[in-house]
């Protein structure tokens, strides 16, 4: 399948590498609207044509099949949405899909009208023992699901929002943990099912950002059980941890590393010390650096779900849930009040310019 770039920021080498090592895959073009971090970007590549809009690029490769957005994250509707009338190409989308819930809204139904398929990037649903805890998920081995955590302790200096302005604004970006916790987030949904209500505290401590650099919520899901998620960007001196805590009333399971690669814990009632080690034996996995393993094994699925009709792990919808369970936190932190789902955010001030929020 033929590949191209829309961005060529810091995550796009993780797309460039993954896309190599793919059997059925060419990365064929990519731009940027800097035009020197496209064109250092197709050398790396090597030597690729380069474009400064998305427009020059898929006016000269009407083979393009699918386009891979890693814009800023406030720019992925707009940039879906134009690109899926004007060209009809499949959307591979970078986390999180989009800040407001209309635009996620707005983007599934224009994929939809266009017979397009949008894949939202959650890399870590691959890492391998995240894959195994879903497997003991859906085999219901926890029993009565008690109790799910996430932590992301990661350090981010001033120095990282500074290097671009969108970083850290609320129009653009989010805080914590709407950048860096979404994959956590989403994790904790996917273990734990729906979501019901939430309430939360944020604050901005070490960072000079609109947006909060540390965040707590609590949410309660359906099923009844309760879900913590502590996040922030103010850990220093450096990066500690991204982890995933399940415990249900027949076992616990905690995966923890720089970005929920590693299995600590793998602890089931019913199930022998023997199997319970040979679990965190074989699925212990570190990462290079926190972004993980998984873009190579999530661009596959994609080509895997094209090629052969397949649903997608994680669609529009999919990746809608997470945009919802973020703003309810946001309008959780903002009025004080419990927040249930589902609702439209009036308070969130996720995804709007100053002037235009409430
Ligand atoms: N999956 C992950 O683990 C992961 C990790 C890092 C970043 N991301 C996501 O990837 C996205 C990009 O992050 P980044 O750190 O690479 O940002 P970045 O600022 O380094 O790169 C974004 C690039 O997009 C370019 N751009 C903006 N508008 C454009 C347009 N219309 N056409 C072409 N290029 C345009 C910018 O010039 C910039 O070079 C964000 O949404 C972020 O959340 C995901």
């Amino acid at each position: 399948m033929k590949f191209a770039l829309v961005g060529c920021g810091r995550i796009s080498k993780k797309h460039i590498d993954a896309i190599k090592e793919l059997k059925d895959a060419e990365l064929i073009a990519l731009c940027d609207t800097d035009i020197n971090k496209a064109e250092s970007q197709a050398q790396y590549a090597g030597n690729i044509p380069f474009y400064s809009s998305y427009d020059e690029m898929l006016k000269a490769h009407e083979d393009i099949e699918i386009v891979n957005i890693l814009t800023p994250s406030g720019y992925h509707a707009a940039n879906v949405i134009d690109i899926v009338k004007k060209y009809k190409k499949y959307i591979v989308v970078e986390k999180p899909m989009a800040l407001r819930l209309q635009d996620a809204d707005e983007m599934i139904r224009i994929c939809d009208e266009n017979a397009v398929r949008l894949f939202v990037v959650k890399q870590n649903r691959y890492n391998l023992p995240v894959q195994k805890l879903r497997q003991a998920v859906e085999k219901q081995e926890f029993g009565r699901m008690v109790m799910g955590t996430v932590r992301v302790r990661w350090c981010r200096p001033q120095a990282y929002y500074d290097q671009d302005p969108w970083r850290g604004t609320w129009e653009l970006d989010g805080g914590v943990l709407t950048n860096q916790a979404s994959h956590h987030i989403d994790l904790l949904e996917w273990m734990l099912g729906e979501p019901m209500s939430v309430m939360a505290k944020t604050c901005t401590f070490l960072a000079d950002i609109e947006t909060e650099d540390t965040g707590a919520a609590i949410i309660k899901f359906r099923s009844g059980a309760i879900g913590i998620v502590e996040a922030t960007t103010a850990t220093r001196p450096k990066d500690l941890e991204g982890s995933l805590t399940v415990m249900g009333e027949k076992g616990t399971v905690v995966i923890g590393g720089f970005a929920v690669n590693k299995m600590e814990t793998w602890n089931f009632i019913d199930v022998s010390e023997e199997e319970n080690a040979r679990v965190l034996k074989d699925y212990a996995e570190t990462p290079p650096n926190v972004y993980g393993f998984g873009h190579q094994r999530y661009l596959e699925h994609v080509i895997d779900c094209i090629k052969n009709n397949k649903k997608a792990l994680v669609d529009g919808l999919e990746g809608r849930k997470s945009i919802e369970l973020i703003n309810a936190i946001y309008e959780s932190a903002e009025t004080g009040r419990e927040v249930f789902l589902h609702f439209n955010p009036r308070y969130s001030k996720l995804g709007y310019k100053e002037e235009d929020r409430l």
